[in-house]
């Protein structure tokens, strides 16, 4: 077993969301990286995570880090672009010596997909208006239109992966942009990955673009540059926690196992 300072290889990573979002990245996770333990804490007693003030989202976060180390964690992933913009900045600060990996929408590489058309920019109203989001929007805004979606993170809380409610508010939310010519989308949330094969019904043949690949890709890198990552030999797993009690558990269960 390796060891640093920062803590032994075999010890789990820490990952959050304001629900079951997250728990579309921890998927990505477990496939990619198959003997590492996970802990995964949905925060849902407080969800939803997007419309709340920045000062709300970050004190959260930082409740939702101390659980974790207290449970003895190597790493945390922030599996939530909210919480990522609120409280990614403060918490590298006041934990330098722990690695946390965090998200962004996938921007830059609709950025590369646009060519005379729009990109579609889908995520919470709170990642919408950070500093994080305006940052990224003035380096690949170009041709971007960001959509704010308030409400449809709760489709997913409630195992809605479909039907007529969502096709509704998604109808609403892609009217006005009927006859342009999309490009790209990019799912700026967590939990709009679960929803892929409804908005992709909105638009046949255009690439959907979460940054959940992207996030474990660096997890690895990170993990692997501290010498952190679980040996072969170990025995990966998965242990679901919850603010909200043991039915959200149960969905995230779901979620996990769910063929989509
Ligand atoms: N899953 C979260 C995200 O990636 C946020 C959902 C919410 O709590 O509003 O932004």
């Amino acid at each position: 077993m390796s060891e640093n300072k920062r803590g032994f290889s075999t010890a789990p990573i820490g990952m959050f969301d304001s629900g079951v979002g997250g728990v579309s990245v921890l998927r990505e996770a477990v496939r990619m990286l198959p003997n590492e333990r996970f802990i995964f804490y949905g925060d849902t007693k407080n969800a939803p995570y997007g419309t709340k003030p920045r000062e709300t989202v970050l004190a959260l976060s930082r409740n939702v880090v101390k659980e974790l180390l207290s449970l003895g964690v190597k790493a945390i992933v922030i599996a939530c672009n909210t919480a990522t913009s609120a409280a990614a900045a403060d918490l590298r600060a006041e934990y330098p010596e722990l690695p946390i990996i965090a998200m962004e929408p996938a921007l830059k590489p609709a950025s590369l997909l646009r060519h005379d058309g729009i990109v579609l920019s889908l995520a919470t109203p709170g990642t919408i208006a950070g500093e994080k989001y305006a940052h990224l929007y003035a380096l690949y805004g170009a041709g971007v239109v960001s959509l704010p979606c308030p409400g449809l993170m709760e489709f997913v809380e409630r195992g809605e992966l479909s039907g007529p409610e969502l096709h509704t508010y998604l109808e609403n939310l892609f009217a006005p942009y009927e006859a342009s010519k999309v490009e790209a989308v990019v799912l700026g949330c967590t939990h709009y990955s679960f929803l892929k094969r409804s908005i992709a019904a909105f638009f046949p043949g255009v690439p959907l673009l979460d940054g959940n690949e992207g996030t474990v890709r660096q997890l690895h890198r990170r993990l692997e540059a501290l010498g952190l990552l679980a040996p072969d030999t170990a025995k990966g797993g998965v242990e679901l926690l919850s603010s909200g009690g043991g039915q959200p558990i149960a969905r995230m269960q779901a979620l996990l196992n769910a063929v989509l």
